[in-house]
């Protein structure tokens, strides 16, 4: 039969090739549980005499005692490999590359939309707005261009099938005549009216495609309508703004004698910068002028009384200027590689 020595020697040798936690809790019954050799050789004594049960006990404790010392040592021992395990799996790899955040950006013209909304604010103006599906009164013929004039050309457009009161707005001009209307009923009992001055930021249509127009582009209208509003404050507002929005006082602004039905006298706005690399190049970037009566009248101002002028940007044209970029088009292609350098 078996000594104690051995049966101790047995137990260390099988809690020691076990790596199962389960495995090893039946391990232990082998030798510790109710049936376990260890039991029974206790369970042995209780046929001998008093005084022998101390001597014959003592060996079968000591056994006993290293056998509980060698099964929680294993216990240990596997709950630190299982730790192992679970840190190893996860472990950070400093050598993965970074996932990261993607960081969304406002787009370039979005950018240009709000500084130019934060520059007029600043100075007084409310921004407007204004339907892109416009009717042909609003867009044309209120803005002092009838059906059949020559100027309606210029600005060839989408109109809709079986709808030929309707079009998608081919400048941002019509909300003239729109926020006139609305201001002069809201100030219907005032003795004078108070000033309306505004910008109107949105898209406009026009059948249009190359490296410098696309078919839907932006447009800033702005509108100055009260009393002794003269061409002089039109210069004014634009050459401020036009200094702010650049950032720069090294730059010329240039009002070019032209024609738009809707203002009289009109004019195209020209800028060019005294250094960089644009240095000394004419670019136009606005049309302009004094708003014409037959405009005042329709949006249900009085001509004789109030004066105003007009004009309208190409925020876009003034994006590729800030930001030095020489197609439109990237604008609006949705290219990511382009449009994740404004973020
Ligand atoms: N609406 C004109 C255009 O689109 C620009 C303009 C606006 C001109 C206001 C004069 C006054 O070309």
């Amino acid at each position: 039969m078996e000594n104690l020595d051995q049966i101790v020697i047995r137990a260390q040798a099988e809690f020691a090739a076990i790596s199962d936690a389960a495995q090893l809790e039946q391990a232990k019954a082998r030798y510790l549980g109710k049936t376990g050799v260890i039991t029974e050789l206790f369970k042995g004594l209780g046929k001998l005499p008093p005084e022998e049960k101390r001597t014959a006990g003592a060996p079968i404790n000591q056994a006993k005692q290293t056998v509980e010392a060698a099964l929680e040592a294993r216990r240990e021992a596997l709950k630190a490999a299982q730790l192992e395990l679970q840190l190893a799996a996860a472990a950070l790899d400093v050598t993965l590359p970074g996932r990261g955040n993607s960081i969304g950006g406002l787009h370039p013209v979005t950018r240009t939309l709000e500084r130019i909304e934060g520059l007029f604010r600043s100075i007084g103006f409310e921004v407007a707005d204004g339907p892109e599906i416009e009717t042909d009164w609003h867009n044309f013929t209120a803005l002092n261009t009838p059906e059949k004039h020559p100027a309606r050309s210029m600005h060839d457009t989408f109109y809709i099938e079986n709808a030929p009161d309707v079009l998608l707005r081919t400048h941002t001009s019509p909300v003239q005549i729109r926020y006139m209307q609305a201001h002069v009923a809201r100030h219907r009992d005032a003795e004078v009216m108070a000033p309306i001055r505004i910008i109107a930021p949105g898209r406009v249509y026009r059948v249009d495609s190359d490296a410098t127009h696309s078919p839907m582009f932006h447009q800033v209208e702005g509108l100055w309508v009260g009393e002794g509003v003269s061409f002089a404050d039109l210069k004014g507002v634009v050459a401020d703004f036009l200094r702010s929005f650049f950032e720069t006082d090294e730059l010329s602004v240039r009002f070019r004698p032209s024609f738009f039905p809707f203002t009289e006298p009109s004019a195209e706005i020209d800028v060019a910068f005294m250094s960089g690399a644009m240095k000394g190049r004419w670019l136009e970037i606005a049309g302009c002028g004094m708003v014409h009566p037959n405009v005042l009248r329709h949006g249900g101002v009085d001509p004789e009384r109030y004066t105003g002028f007009a004009f309208g940007f190409g925020p876009d044209r003034l994006t590729m200027l800030r930001y030095g970029v020489n197609d439109l088009r990237l604008f609006f292609d949705g290219d990511l590689r382009f449009l994740s350098q404004f973020r």
